[in-house]
C-alpha cells in the first residue's frame, strides 16, 4: 500500500490492545464507533471516529466490525488424499483412531511436489478468505527423511510458523520398533528438517508416542534451536500435558481429557492450552471444557487443526462458534482465543491485536460485532482482509464500503 489508509465508522473495533509495559496482545477490548489508520505494514493509530486523523485514502466501514486477523496456531496442511470415507464411517458409529494417519502418509508419499503444493495453496487461500492472516503448518504425513524434509520446505514457502512433526505416528516400516523410529526422528530426519522449521511437535498419545519418546523428540529439537509444542491429551488422559509443561512448550494442543493436575500444571506455566473443537466435531468426541481452563487461569487459544483425518476445516469462525456453543466460552473469550490466544501460542508479539505498532493484519465483518461469529454460524461474514497493510484479493465480495 502506498501512503496511509484510514478505516472509519467502524461499529466495533476489537483491539486486544497490549496493557501496561507488555508488548504482547492484551485483554479482550473493543472501541465502539472507531477508526484506525494503517501506514505501510503497521497500525499507526486507533481511536474514535470523531477524532480520526486525515489519511491518503479512506474506507467507510459503515458500522461494520473490524477484528485482528485470525491466528491459526495448529494446522496440518501438507498432505495428499481424502479420508471422507473414514469420516462417513465415524458418523455411522466407528471410533477415531490415531492409525488413520497412515493412509494419508501413503497418499502423501506417492504425491509429487506440485500436487502437494497445489493442495497447500488451496487450503491457504481458504484460510485467508475466512480471515486467517497468520497460521502454523506442520509436517507429519511424510515420515521418511526425504518426505518430511519436502513437507517442511513446502510449508516454509507459505508461512514462517513451520513445525517439524516427524513424530506424528510410527510409520508402517517401523511397526513394532518405535525406538528405532524415534532415533531417526531425533537424528537424520531432524537434521534435514531443522533448517526449515521454527517448532518441534510430537503426538504424545496411546497409539502414537509415549512420554519418554516425546521427551526425547522435544529435547533433540530444542538442542537444534527449535521451540517445543505438543499434541496432548486428545484421545484420553495421559502424560502429554505434563511433558509439554516440563519442556516449557509454547502450547499443549487438544487438551480434551485433562486431570485436575493437568489443569493446575497449565495454570502455573507459560504453556497455552490450544483447543481444537474441529477435531471433536469431526470425531464425535466430547468437546474440551474451556470454562474449566479459563476459570483456573489458563491461557486458551482456539485453532482449526485443519487436517484430512480428524478436522478437515480451515475455518476459525466455525471453531469460534463451536467454542461458544459447546465449550463454555463467551463470545469475547472465543474471539480473543482465535486472535490474541493464537498469537500467544505462537509466541508472536506483532499479531493478534490492533494498536499502534501491530502488524496491519485485520478483517472486516459483514456484521456489527464479533458476537456475530458465533451468532451466525456457517455464514461467510468475512467481507475484507488486510494482511501486512495490503488488502488481499480473497474477500468474498469485491467492494468494501
Ligand atoms: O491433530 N492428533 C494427531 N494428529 C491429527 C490427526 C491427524 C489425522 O487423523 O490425520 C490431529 O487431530
Ligand atoms: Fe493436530
Amino acid at each position: 500500500m502506498a501512503g496511509s489508509l484510514l478505516i472509519t465508522r467502524i461499529g466495533e473495533l476489537m483491539t486486544n490492545a497490549p496493557c501496561g509495559m507488555s508488548d504482547e496482545p492484551g485483554e479482550f477490548a473493543v472501541i465502539n464507533d472507531a477508526a484506525l489508520v494503517i501506514e505501510d505494514e503497521r497500525i499507526a493509530w486507533t481511536g474514535s471516529s470523531a477524532r480520526a486523523p486525515a489519511a491518503d485514502a479512506v474506507v467507510d466501514a459503515a458500522g461494520r466490525a473490524v477484528l485482528p486477523g485470525f491466528v491459526d496456531s495448529h494446522a496440518h496442511l501438507v498432505f495428499a488424499g481424502d479420508r471422507s470415507a473414514e469420516f462417513a464411517a465415524r458418523m455411522a458409529g466407528e471410533p477415531y483412531a490415531a492409525g488413520g494417519i497412515r493412509s494419508t502418509v501413503a497418499a502423501t508419499r506417492a504425491a509429487s511436489d506440485a500436487e502437494l503444493r497445489a493442495g497447500l495453496h488451496r487450503l491457504v487461500s481458504e484460510m485467508l478468505r475466512q480471515g486467517t492472516t497468520t497460521f502454523e503448518c506442520k509436517s507429519g504425513y511424510g515420515l521418511t527423511v526425504a518426505d518430511e524434509a519436502r513437507s517442511v520446505a513446502l510449508a516454509a514457502e507459505v508461512t514462517a510458523e513451520v513445525t517439524y512433526l516427524g513424530a506424528h505416528v510410527v510409520p508402517p516400516e517401523y511397526e513394532g520398533d518405535s525406538g528405532r523410529y524415534v532415533e531417526l526422528v531425533c537424528g537424520p530426519m531432524l537434521d534435514a528438517c531443522a533448517p526449515h522449521s521454527r517448532w518441534v511437535d510430537v503426538f504424545c498419545e496411546r497409539g502414537a508416542f509415549g512420554a519418554d519418546e516425546a521427551r526425547a523428540v522435544l529435547a533433540a529439537g530444542q538442542a537444534r534451536g527449535l521451540l517445543p509444542r505438543v499434541h496432548a491429551n486428545q484421545l484420553g488422559q495421559g502424560p502429554g500435558v505434563t511433558v509439554a509443561v516440563e519442556a516449557g512448550a509454547a502450547s499443549a494442543d487438544h487438551c480434551t481429557f485433562l486431570s485436575d493436575a493437568d489443569v493446575a500444571a497449565l495454570a502455573s506455566s507459560g504453556t497455552v492450552a490450544t483447543l481444537l473443537p474441529g477435531a471433536e466435531f469431526g470425531t464425535r468426541q466430547p468437546y474440551p471444557d474451556a470454562r474449566r481452563l479459563l476459570d483456573a487461569g489458563v491461557t486458551v487459544a482456539l485453532a482449526t487443526d485443519c487436517n484430512p483425518g480428524s478436522s478437515y476445516t480451515s475455518s476459525l469462525p466455525f471453531c469460534v462458534a463451536l467454542a461458544v456453543r459447546d465449550m463454555g466460552m463467551t463470545t469475547a473469550e472465543a474471539a480473543w482465543a482465535a486472535t490474541a490466544g493464537g498469537a500467544r501460542a505462537l509466541r508472536r508479539t506483532d499479531v493478534g491485536f490492533l494498536a499502534p505498532g501491530a502488524r496491519a493484519d485485520l478483517i472486516m465483518l459483514d456484521a456489527p460485532s464479533h458476537a456475530h461469529l458465533a451468532y451466525r454460524p456457517g455464514v461467510p461474514l468475512v467481507r475484507a482482509v488486510w494482511q501486512g497493510g495490503r488488502r488481499v484479493g480473497y474477500g468474498l465480495t469485491a467492494a468494501v464500503g
